[in-house]
């Protein structure tokens, strides 16, 4: 019998309400590990609002999560950084006056002792850790093949590009889960194809990760294991396979071309 595998991530019965809003409805399910895991649904789904809770944010209204079976609920954002759990923002989160290196700086800064302040404006901020970040913002680059930009300011890159810069500020701090919220969003065809051959070598490394994502073929094409939100509750969990045939997700979400798809799958 093949052995169980881990879980690395864990929600169970999430509930988020913003005022009389709820937002993420008891929503439950349990990420194995050496997976990639796709979080989908339309829009106002409630799928930002579930990392910003495993990222410590915000806390759940009521509900648990886990990474690893350790329950993360009331930890701080950098708190739960350090464990190994890393995020890209929908609306990324770089400060566009800098430049790329700069901006991994402070992203990796979390790691380290240095405060974002004393690390901008180089008050008294350690050397030692200053060189380390440099060095790992160094890696980060060369990694993605970002290193020409090094010195270019955010703010004159293509949106394809900073959504390069936003998953390397994401990896600086070395992450085990990478939790990724719409990182080909508003990318055009060649960049989607380079941004998913990132995640799949990243995920051959040894990464785990999240994946929320509008786009159905990036999504089918990498997930291991999907789970599909509607209106803040999880109306489906299955593979790539069973969720593309799954009517309620059709319904919901998926539209006319999945129903071609799934049509077609019953017949073959
Ligand atoms: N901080 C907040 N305060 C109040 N309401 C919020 C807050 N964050 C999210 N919401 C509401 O919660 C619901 C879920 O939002 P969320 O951003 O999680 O959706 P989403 O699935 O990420 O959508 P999208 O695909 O558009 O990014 C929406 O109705 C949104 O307006
Ligand atoms: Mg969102």
């Amino acid at each position: 019998m093949a052995e169980e595998r881990k879980s690395v991530l864990r929600l169970e019965n999430i509930t988020k309400k913003f005022q009389g809003l709820t937002a993420v409805d008891d929503v439950s399910f349990d990420m194995k590990e050496r997976s990639i895991y796709a979080l989908i649904g339309p829009n106002g789904a409630g799928k930002t609002t579930t990392v910003n809770m495993i990222t410590g944010v915000f806390p759940p209204t009521t509900g648990k999560i886990y990474y690893r079976d350790r329950c993360i609920n009331g930890m701080k954002t950098f708190e739960i950084a350090r464990l190994g759990i890393g995020r890209t923002f929908q609306n990324l989160k770089l400060f566009n006056s800098m430049s790329v290196l700069e901006n991994l700086m402070i992203g990796g800064h979390e790691m380290t002792k240095i405060g974002l302040v004393n690390f901008c404006f180089n008050f008294g901020g350690s050397k030692k850790e200053e060189i380390l970040l440099r060095e790992r913002a160094e890696e980060v680059m060369e990694y993605l093949g970002i290193q020409d930009l090094a010195k270019r300011n955010v703010k004159n890159l293509s949106y394809g590009r900073q959504k390069i810069v936003e998953l390397g500020r994401a990896m600086m701090t070395g992450p085990k889960l990478l939790l990724l919220d719409e990182p080909a969003a508003g990318l055009i065809p060649s960049e989607r194809k380079e941004f998913v051959d990132i995640v799949l070598r990243m995920f051959e490394e040894g990464m785990d990760i999240f994946l929320i994502e509008h786009n159905m073929d990036v999504v089918m094409n990498v997930s291991t294991y999907i789970t599909v939100l509607n209106f803040g509750s999880r109306i489906a969990e299955g593979t790539p396979k069973e969720i593309q045939s799954d009517p309620e997700v059709i319904k919901a979400y998926l539209g006319d071309k999945y129903q071609e798809i799934a049509a077609k799958e019953r017949r073959d």
